[in-house]
């Protein structure tokens, strides 16, 4: 038998070392290392992975002499996930999407696979049976009859199930599950990782085949294995929720083929995930009467313009330290916003516990929302509700002044067509003349606009 061999890998960057080091020469993170059995004698499996043709490059050659691609992209019914991806599917594209366990990524991606229409789609699952996922299948509403599955986890046997069907789709359900049978490590240790993904990243290469990941994430969030993984892929997806919410969020960190910024919104039901075209609507929460502490901001996400709702409740510190906390929208910005307060309107923020959330499981980064935070915070307050009627829309400076935000035409357009009446701007923002039936105020300073709300 041959002799049993560990390398140390590090959880971070994916470097290795003979022998377990404290700090990683390569990512210079502390305490990264960890111990993995590998060995290779099973040679025999070596070339399964090597497409028929290969265009191999064998010389550099001048940029100004390679071909024009044309930019082909697989469509997808799924508009919400073709956004997010920049316009469907690239040919050749890994695309690695995380999420929680039971957030719904096996249900999103066999959505994804029944969608298609002549186009052969093979779902890998090292996760579930056959019979567990064809269950699956019929609760959803689509049908797909080029659909294949496999219930495998060695790469050098799905290596050759790759090579006798020739998908134009794969999807693997999970990368952690996966088990290449030249390594002896556990499956979802970084060495099985490294070598699972960098075939099936080769394969999507060399044939132009689109292959979907899906990956596990650790306690903290982060996608498991190393950090390579991510850089290795073309996409990084996460897939993100409150699992007692129905509303599921679909944001990119990553994109070799478009932008990072937009994102996607499903709502889980009986019959898997529906997209929700129009998310203003279910961001905003239904009420009866106008209560304090509740504002509407219109932000931007990607290329959609989106009304989010900011909740704050504001109440005296029972505590010599005041408590700040803040779900969807950031921490720092928050103490910022506070500060502003205090010392460009005279509100005493110091002595107040101040709580805030986004709606419907958003996190915001948008600046262009600081305006209905604050409105927020001052309406909790003075325990005085705003007109469900007004949107705001504005960033604010450090002091005080309320600056222009980018694509206001756009975030007006889509507070009038959800019937709101009336809009606080900065006055710096140049709209263009146009007549619209809602009420545009404009305000240089955060003074004015309390003047305006709280009299
Ligand atoms: P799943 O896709 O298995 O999650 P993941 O692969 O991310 O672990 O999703 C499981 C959850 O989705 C489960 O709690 C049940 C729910 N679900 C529905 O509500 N409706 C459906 O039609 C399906 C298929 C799942
Ligand atoms: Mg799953």
């Amino acid at each position: 038998m041959a002799k049993t061999q560990t390398t140390f890998f590090c959880k971070n960057c994916g470097a290795s070392s003979p022998k377990w080091v404290g700090k990683c020469n390569s990512c210079g993170e502390w305490n990264t290392y960890t111990e993995e059995v590998i060995h290779k004698d099973k040679p025999e499996y070596k070339k399964t992975w090597k497409a028929q043709s290969t265009k191999s490059v064998l010389k550099p050659v001048l940029l100004a002499d390679v071909e024009h691609g044309i930019d082909f992209r697989y469509e997808l019914k799924d508009l919400e996930l073709s956004r997010v991806l920049g316009g469907g599917i690239v040919p050749g594209s890994v695309i690695l999407i995380g999420g929680e366990p039971g957030i719904g990524k096996s249900t999103l991606m066999l959505q994804i696979a029944l969608q298609f229409q002549n186009k052969k789609v093979l779902y890998i699952s090292g996760e579930e049976s056959d019979t567990q996922i064809k269950m699956r299948a019929e609760r959803l509403p689509f049908r797909n009859n080029d659909c294949y599955l496999f219930t495998e986890t060695s790469t050098q046997k799905i290596g050759k199930a790759l090579q006798e069907l020739q998908p134009d789709i794969v999807v693997i359900d999970s990368i952690q599950t996966l088990q290449s049978e030249l390594i002896d490590s556990t499956p979802g240790s970084i060495s099985q990782i490294k070598e699972t993904a960098g075939d099936l990243i080769r394969f999507a290469k060399e044939t132009g085949t689109p292959v979907f990941l899906i990956g596990h994430i650790t306690k903290d969030g982060a996608l498991a294995g190393p950090k390579l993984l991510e850089h290795m892929v073309d996409t990084v997806l996460q897939f993100e929720g409150d699992r007692n919410h129905v509303y599921r969020i679909l944001l990119t960190t990553k994109n070799r083929f478009g932008s990072t910024s937009e994102i996607g919104i499903y709502e889980m039901h009986g019959e898997g995930l529906r997209e929700v075209s129009n998310p203003s609507e279910i961001l905003i929460s239904q009420r009866d009467e106008n209560l304090s502490g509740i504002a509407i901001s219109a932000t931007i996400e990607g290329l959609r313009p989106l009304l989010i709702e900011t909740q704050a409740l504001v109440s005296t510190a029972a505590y010599g330290t005041p408590q700040r906390n803040s779900n969807g929208y950031d921490a720092k910005r928050l103490n910022m916003l506070l500060a502003i307060l205090e010392k460009k309107c005279g509100l005493r923020m110091g002595m107040q516990d101040v709580f805030i959330n986004i709606t419907g499981g958003l996190r915001v980064e948008d600046p262009g929302i600081d305006l209905g935070v604050i409105a927020a915070i001052v309406s909790s307050y003075q325990n005085v509700p705003i007109d469900n009627k007004i949107t705001f829309i504005g960033e604010v400076g450090l002091s005080g002044e309320i600056r222009a935000v980018s694509r206001i035409e756009q975030r007006i357009s889509e507070a009038e067509k959800l019937g709101f009446t009336t809009v606080y701007i900065s006055k710096f923002n140049k709209l263009p003349k146009q007549k619209s039936n809602i009420t545009i105020v404009e305000l240089s300073k955060l003074e004015e606009m309390l003047n305006y709300l709280f009299g």
